[in-house]
């Protein structure tokens, strides 16, 4: 570590700047605020940084109304909440950097670039890249010691699970550092020690939210079905197709991408999520996606359930269990932990294979391997 500097101290942090103002970006800057910290939010034209802002005002708005936090509390929250479009504006006093900008490998690189310019000595730069190499990412960066993976579902004020990830160059300080972090803003971190495509959750959620297309896409079920079989049978909170709206059909097919790139074939995005990318309906954050929210009524019928379809997708998440587990990429009950606090599924996927029979779930997959 020829470049190590002695990072801030968890009770020295006030200030965090978030690069970035979407979907992820703004809802991060919305929880790191409410957890009494100062927050600088980024993004690159003035437009996007106030689309950010008002995303946090509805948000915060949303929680009163439901009684989850007093108004007091909004406001004070957005009161320690600014804006900025330049990156020396956002980071040159910060002690925490987070990125929450577009999964392009060629867009991080140049905003690193540009970080390590305003960085001040002691902070971390923590990326909340879906599925990236944080090792990859690190080296971008002249701190590759202070960096780290640190990634938050969505809607990141709702969900409580963030993998923290540790790439090559990452040092234990560090990662201790922003595992620390992510308790303190409220969040149960769950370690990821193997920098692996994907990390956890979405190396198992992305490739059973695939599989419900192909299932749609091959006319061997209906979206009803699976909407049924996954929220009534695996005990996901939402349809396959309403989470790909919820998690954007766009990040979706990007993590797919990548596994496909460093995994293999089988992980490639079926068609119809792609269609829907080519249309512009990428899910809730547009307005449209397989569902219309300026218009339907989200109504799974738990009558639609089938037995097969529910088989088929847990078979398809313990396929990749399996995976993680023979990698040693995390343990059966870090992985059943970090589903169910990052997606809300009531069962851990692992337990739940258990409970079908994995002599069952491997017959399954055998005849999807023999079909294609
Ligand atoms: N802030 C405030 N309120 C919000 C919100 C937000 N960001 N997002 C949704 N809400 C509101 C809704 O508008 C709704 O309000 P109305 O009833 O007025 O319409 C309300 O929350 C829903 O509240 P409920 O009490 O009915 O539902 P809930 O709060 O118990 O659960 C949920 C909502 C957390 C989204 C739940 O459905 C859920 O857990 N879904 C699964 C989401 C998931 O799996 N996320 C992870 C995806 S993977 C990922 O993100 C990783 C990646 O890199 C791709």
């Amino acid at each position: 570590m020829g470049n190590y500097k002695q990072i801030m101290e968890m009770e020295g942090v006030t200030k965090v700047a978030v690069l970035g103002a979407g979907n992820m970006g703004h809802g991060i800057a919305e929880v790191v605020a409410i957890a009494g910290f100062t927050v600088v939010m980024r993004d690159i034209t003035e437009e996007l940084v106030q689309k950010g802002y008002e995303g946090i005002v509805w948000s915060l708005n949303k929680l009163v109304e439901k009684g989850q936090i007093s108004e007091k509390k909004s406001k004070e929250t957005l009161d320690r909440i600014t804006t900025v479009v330049t990156i020396e504006g956002a980071i040159s006093d910060a002690d925490i950097v987070i990125e929450a900008i577009p999964e392009r490998m060629d867009l991080k690189r140049e905003v690193y670039k540009e970080v390590e310019k305003y960085l001040p000595d002691r902070a971390v730069v923590l990326s909340n890249t879906s599925s990236l190499s944080i090792t990859e990412l690190s080296e971008a960066i002249g701190c590759p010691d202070r960096f780290c993976g640190l990634h938050f579902f969505n809607p990141p004020i709702k969900m409580p699970l963030i993998e923290v990830i540790s790439g090559d160059h990452t040092s234990e300080e560090t990662f201790e550092f922003a595992t620390q972090f992510a308790k303190k803003i409220g969040k149960f971190p769950v370690n990821v020690y193997k920098d692996s495509p994907g990390f956890i959750v979405n190396r198992i959620l992305t490739p059973l939210l695939n599989e419900a297309a192909w299932i749609v896409y091959e006319k061997r079920g209906k979206i009803q079905e699976i909407e049924s079989s996954v929220k009534y049978g695996l005990g996901l909170p939402m349809g396959a197709f309403e989470l790909s709206d919820q998690v954007g059909i766009d990040v979706a097919v990007h993590v797919l991408e990548y596994l496909r790139e460093k995994l293999g074939e089988e992980y490639g995005p079926c068609p119809l999520l792609v269609e829907k990318i080519e249309e512009g309906n990428v899910g809730r954050k547009v307005g449209k996606g397989f569902y219309d929210y300026s218009k339907d009524v989200i109504d799974i019928q738990v009558e639609m359930r089938s037995e097969t379809i529910e088989i088929l997708l847990a078979a398809c998440m313990a396929n990749e269990i399996a995976k993680l587990v023979e990698k040693e990429v995390a343990e059966v009950k870090d992985i059943d932990q970090a589903m169910k606090l990052g997606t809300g599924i009531e069962k851990g996927p692992a337990k739940m294979a258990d409970g079908i029979g994995i002599g069952k779930l491997y017959q399954v997959l055998l005849e999807i391997y023999d079909s294609t």
